[in-house]
Parts: C-alpha cells; sequence; structure tokens
C-alpha cells in the first residue's frame, strides 16, 4: 500500500473549491463551520460516526434533533453543533447497502443535499465522513467513488463552500478516497 497519503492531506481543487482528504475523527475538526453526521433516521445516537458525534456534542444536539426526526435514505437536516467545535452538524442518513434502493442515487443524495444546506446556511467548509461505508455496509470502493464524484460535479455550481474534506477513519479508507481526489498521487 501506498503510504505517502498517511499525514498530508491530499488536495484537488475545482473552481475554487478546494477537495480533500485526510486520516482523522469527524468529531476533531476544529476549523469547519459545519461536520456531516452519518446517522440513522431517529437523529439519536449510534455507533462510528453518530457515537462519536452525539458524545462529543452532548446532550443538546439529540434534543435539537428529535422534532426532525424521522428522516428518509438521501435526506438531510441541519442543527448547530453544541460542543462541537463546529457551528453546524448536518446530518445525512445515507442508504443500508442491499436494502434502500437505488442506492446510488441515494448515497449521492446526501452529499448534495448536504452541500445544499451548506449553501443555505452561508457556510464556507464542510466536513463528510464516508457515509453508509459503516454499520450500512456499503463497499467501500463504490461508495468512495460516488462521494468523490457527486462532490467534484457540485463544487462547480458551489457559491459560498470553498473547502470541504473527507475525513476517514483508517489509513485504507483514505488510500481508495485519495486515489480518487488525486489520481497521480500529487496533492
Ligand atoms: N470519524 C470518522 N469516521 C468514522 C468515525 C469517526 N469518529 N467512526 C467511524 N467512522 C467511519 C467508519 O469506519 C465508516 O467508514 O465512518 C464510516 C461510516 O460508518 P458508520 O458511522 O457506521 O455510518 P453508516 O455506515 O452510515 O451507518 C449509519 O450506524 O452508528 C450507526 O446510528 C448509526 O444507524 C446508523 C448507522
Amino acid at each position: 500500500m501506498n503510504q505517502s497519503h498517511e499525514n498530508d492531506p491530499v488536495r484537488r481543487s475545482v473552481n475554487g473549491v478546494r477537495i480533500e482528504a485526510v486520516r482523522g475523527d469527524i468529531a476533531g475538526q476544529e476549523g469547519f463551520d459545519a461536520v456531516v453526521n452519518a446517522a440513522n433516521a431517529q437523529l439519536q445516537t449510534g455507533g462510528g460516526v453518530a457515537g462519536a458525534l452525539h458524545r462529543a456534542a452532548g446532550p443538546g444536539l439529540a434534543r435539537e434533533c428529535r422534532p426532525l426526526a424521522p428522516i428518509a435514505p438521501g435526506e438531510a437536516v441541519i442543527t448547530s453543533g453544541h460542543d462541537l467545535p463546529n457551528a453546524h452538524v448536518i446530518h445525512c442518513l445515507g442508504p443500508i447497502y442491499g436494502q434502500d434502493e437505488p442506492a446510488e442515487e441515494l448515497l449521492a443524495s446526501c452529499y448534495r443535499r448536504a452541500l445544499e444546506l451548506a449553501e443555505e446556511a452561508e457556510l464556507g467548509s464542510v466536513a463528510f465522513p464516508a457515509i453508509s461505508t459503516g454499520a450500512f455496509g456499503y463497499p467501500l470502493e463504490e461508495a468512495a467513488r460516488v462521494a468523490v464524484d457527486t462532490v467534484m460535479g457540485e463544487a462547480d455550481g458551489l457559491e459560498l463552500v470553498r473547502l470541504i474534506r473527507f475525513v476517514l477513519y483508517d489509513s485504507s479508507t483514505l488510500e481508495v478516497f485519495a486515489g480518487l481526489i488525486a489520481p497521480e498521487g500529487g496533492s
């Protein structure tokens, strides 16, 4: 495996929007206006990303989420960030692989809707996890291709969002995203 992406962010600019991939924890993204939650339909705490964000945000996040739930696969809602270092959380419900169809469209919709909500809230920077690739079982390579293609496709129409970061939990996930964002290995 190529280790060159281990610590340095991999970057690419599309129409003035910087798209990058780093290894890290979605709950520790200081400096970003919003972090995206790989949520459940009830918008409550869970394992993985949802657990990390709700733990760091504190109980106020679950309280704010309650009247906004349930949401359907492909949908997104925005809340404040509570005790997180981010002003906002954008909660996306990804498809459960093998159950929610069409999976690719629903996954793409998560990224699109999240960016629309970020624009509406006049945010400049958003950090995404790899939605649906954990408990929801979406195969990593396919999910990463949908994520990167959708974000790069949307970048053209963005007016305020100028920085989009994929925060990947382990080095093999980072490598897959890095290969799609900067296929030459450059940054
Ligand atoms: N930071 C960044 N990435 C993380 C973190 C974290 N703290 N924790 C886990 N991940 C990674 C996982 O390794 C996986 O690649 O995020 C990806 C998404 O995993 P999940 O959080 O399981 O999200 P998803 O597959 O969309 O499943 C959502 O899981 O926790 C439950 O309540 C949640 O039912 C919902 C479901």
